[in-house]
């Protein structure tokens, strides 16, 4: 363990239990602000705000100005990487994120085996523009997609209910796919390296769609990659903190926590909690888990599942946070809310 630090955060990262668990939000900065909605405009397509180091910068910062989270998180997106390795990514307004699919197994082979990093530069300057404008107790996280969920994009072209294009193609196609998941592991394991030089404190590894894998699959594209992306940062930077969150693991989660030398991993609102203090609680930190949705509704319901969440988990090493990403239906109201009943204030 190393000596402790003044980011609550970073503390728990280590395996301390804080008095009052750190709280960030998985999509902080985004659609719910009225702040985040301005920049947006002004920097005229998302892409272009995520490829803007000054206005990506004042995204990162706006919920911290606004609610003093214990985090703040880069902004940008997972999908950059596909961007990187030379696919058309586009995000329309209503609809998400459109990508040139990939049908056919020859196709892998035509894609790039190295990120660019020129395009991805403007990212390390944004990480380098907010370090210095964060609060000493305030740490800041990179981050990156996991290959399964990047390649479910990639795949399919656009977000599907239950990804069954990739899930498809893995069975259909394994040597193609496992070709693709081995760019994406390469990539993203520089990609987080440059992240860590350039500033961050930690990162988190987003695997969103984890959970549409039956166990044996999960094991193969979720665990092990994830794995190899851990090891391969630590081979380079021994200390560094990581974060892993696979949703919808299920009890799949005690297999993950084990086998991933992550610091801590996230919980999905899903997950049975006695089953996550016992049998994950146990292994590493954890963080996580309120239900985005109680958030929109606020009263009494908010009140009673944050108290859940707290008795639940605030005995150990614990950080406080959605089960997935705020949505932009949210009063700002019920975030304050939230806030209020965490830290007791
Ligand atoms: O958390 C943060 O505040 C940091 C920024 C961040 C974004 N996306 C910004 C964003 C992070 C960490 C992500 C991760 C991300 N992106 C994931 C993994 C986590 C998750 O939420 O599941 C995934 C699957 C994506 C891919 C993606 N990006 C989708 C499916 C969409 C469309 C859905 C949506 O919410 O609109 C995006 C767009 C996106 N990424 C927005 C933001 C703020 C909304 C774009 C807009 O402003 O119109």
């Amino acid at each position: 363990m190393s000596a402790v630090v003044n980011k609550p955060l970073l503390n728990v990262l280590d395996g301390r239990r804080e008095p009052v668990p750190p709280v960030w939000m998985m999509r902080q900065a985004g659609r719910y602000l009225p702040e985040y909605r301005a920049t947006r405009e002004k920097a005229g397509s998302f892409l272009k705000l995520c490829f803007n180091p000054e206005l990506a910068a004042e995204v990162t910062l706006q919920p911290i100005r606004r609610f003093n989270f214990d985090a703040a998180i880069l902004f940008s997106d997972i999908l950059v990487i596909p961007y990187a390795l030379g696919r058309k990514v586009d995000f329309v307004a209503g609809e998400g994120p459109q990508l040139e699919a990939i049908e056919l197994p020859e196709t892998v082979q035509k894609i790039r085996r190295e990120v660019d990093h020129g395009l991805l530069d403007p990212i390390y300057e944004t990480i380098a523009r907010v370090k210095p404008q964060l609060p000493d107790r305030v740490a800041f996280l990179g981050f990156c997609g996991a290959p399964w969920t990047v390649a479910t994009y990639m795949i399919a072209g656009h977000g599907t209910p239950d990804q069954a294009p990739a899930r498809l193609f893995a069975y259909r196609h394994p040597d193609a796919f496992d070709e693709l998941i081995n760019v994406l592991v390469k990539a993203s394991t520089t990609y987080l390296i440059r992240q860590l030089q350039a500033g961050v404190d930690a990162v988190q590894i987003f695997d969103t769609w984890a959970g549409v894998l039956p166990p044996e699959e999960f094991a193969r594209w979720s665990i092990a990659p994830t794995r190899r992306i851990v090891l391969g940062v630590r081979d380079v930077i021994p200390d560094a903190k990581i974060i892993g969150f696979p949703r919808g693991a299920g009890a799949s989660l005690e297999r993950y926590a084990s086998e991933v030398p992550v610091n801590a991993v996230g919980m999905d609102w899903m997950i049975d909690k006695t089953f996550a203090r016992e049998r994950v609680q146990t292994l590493k930190p954890v963080q996580g888990n309120l239900d985005p949705l109680v958030l929109i509704a606020g009263g009494a319901a908010l009140d009673r599942s944050v108290d859940d969440v707290m008795r639940a988990f605030s005995d150990g090493p614990f950080i406080f946070n959605l089960g997935h990403g705020i949505t932009p239906d949210t009063p700002i109201a019920h975030v304050e809310q939230m806030l209020r009943r965490v830290r007791g204030s």
